[in-house]
């Protein structure tokens, strides 16, 4: 007999079937055992009854044991999912130690044993909407014209400064892990002309906050013959893709999350745009003074955030405020944008159009400290046929922090990578 999914379970009733999974949860009475079996797809009670051969097993089976059970279905409004199965054939696939998961655990704990508590009921929903969610990414670059690549994680070339930079020993040279694609995919745009990439980014962040991970997922584009208006139109494109499909596809899951799925439709482009200047208008309001050219943290990105229902886009940054590429809007400013996520949430997206002119980009190296030999193949890119060009980079784990109102990060990934946890 075929094994099949707790999920297809609706349409086998009165029938039989056969399942496997694991034990989530178990109660012994004098005459029944009562397991709730859990799968990929779901959960289901099952009832061994005091006749069973297997009644014995049943009742000293151990909280994640893994079974193998045949069943009659029958609806039961009462258990979770609306099914029952009365089994009669019940196999232990692999017996369970004492799981040292039980309730009310420490957030430490849980970190601790994280390799298994994600068969948790929320780890596993997490994990699906991200994996639907960067399905949904796919399928609009795809549609849209863009090309996946895969640019190298080891470099030479920092992009985001060398503070948050990961060194490694690459052989006797000093080498790095990759903060960002950028300027690889740069590169490549001048062959395929839209190109996006999903790879790990690391960024060694001295600081403790709900928002950072050492290492965290991060997709970029770059767009060729694209300005920075152009590249705003195309994230907000992007995420206003994304949001609207899981809305309409799972919002079961983003109910588990406590996230209203028409909260997600709403999200639809244009994004409100404020201009930085304007963003210290506005935060002169709302009672807080960021001295001009400073770069918003996380309580004026709050403060901006907390009442808006939308992503919004707050562009043209002081020039010292933002990385060494952008191409100037006018004197002062850089023709930039972040995404700032609504609710609180704050930054979820970095862009900007690139200076494409050569002695523009030399001066920029220089200005900002740079050693312009590590940078000779970027810079090349403007000697052979440059064009104006654009692009951005989303912080996979933000997005899903926002999307699913975690409070946390850390619970946007299966093993996150903190200041101080690198383990399991
Ligand atoms: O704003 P950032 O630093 O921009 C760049 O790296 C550009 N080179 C991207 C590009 O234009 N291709 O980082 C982009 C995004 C941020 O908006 C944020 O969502 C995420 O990456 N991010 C982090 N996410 C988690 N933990 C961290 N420590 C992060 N640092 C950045
Ligand atoms: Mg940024």
């Amino acid at each position: 007999m075929a094994f099949k999914h707790i999920a297809e379970i609706p349409g086998y009733v009165g029938k039989e079937v056969a399942l496997r999974g694991w034990v989530h949860r178990h109660r012994a009475t004098k005459n029944n055992v009562f397991i709730v079996l859990r799968d990929s797809t779901g959960v289901v009670q099952c009832v061994v009854k005091k006749d069973a051969k297997f009644f014995e097993d049943a009742e000293r089976v151990g909280i994640e044991t893994s079974i193998a059970v045949k069943g009659t279905v029958k609806k039961d409004e009462r258990a979770p999912g609306g099914h029952e199965l009365t089994l009669n054939s019940f196999k232990v696939v692999g017996p369970s130690e004492e799981f040292p998961i039980t309730k009310d655990q420490s957030t430490e704990f849980l970190l601790d044993v994280r390799h298994l508590w994600l068969r948790s009921q929320r780890m596993t929903q997490m994990m699906k909407a991200r994996a639907y969610l960067l399905g949904y990414f796919r399928d609009w670059f795809k549609e849209n014209g863009f090309w996946e690549v895969s640019p190298p994680i080891l470099t030479v070339t920092g992009c985001e400064g060398g503070s948050t930079l990961f060194s490694i020993d690459y052989f006797g040279r000093k080498a790095y892990l990759s903060q960002s694609a950028q300027l690889y995919l740069e590169a490549i745009s001048y062959s395929l002309e839209r190109v996006y990439s999903l790879t790990p980014s690391f960024r060694a962040e001295k600081s403790r906050t709900t928002r950072h991970l050492i290492e965290y997922w991060h997709l970029e584009a770059e767009e060729a013959f694209v300005d920075n208006e152009g590249n705003m139109k195309i994230e907000e494109e992007l995420i206003s893709y994304a949001c609207q499909k899981l809305a309409k596809e799972h919002p079961q899951i983003l109910k588990f999350f406590g996230r209203e799925p028409k909260e997600m439709l709403a999200v639809k482009p244009p994004f409100e745009r404020l201009s930085y200047d304007e963003m210290l208008e506005e935060l002169k309001h709302k009672g807080i003074d960021l001295p001009w050219g400073e770069d918003p943290g996380a309580k004026e990105e709050k403060a901006l955030t907390m009442d808006r229902k939308k992503p919004l886009f707050v562009y043209n940054y002081p020039r010292g405020a933002k990385a060494f590429y952008m191409k100037k809007a006018d004197e002062k400013h850089v023709a930039c944008a972040d995404l700032l996520a609504p609710e609180g949430h704050g930054e979820i997206i970095g862009g900007s159009e690139r200076i494409w002119d050569l002695k523009e980009l030399l001066q920029s190296i220089k200005e900002f400290g740079l050693n312009p030999k590590d940078y000779e193949w970027y810079v090349d890119l403007r000697r052979y046929g440059s064009v104006p060009h654009s692009g951005f980079g989303l912080g996979v784990e933000r997005t899903l922090k926002w999307i699913l109102k975690l409070e946390h990060i850390r619970d946007a990934v299966p093993f996150p990578r903190t200041i101080n946890r690198v383990y399991p």
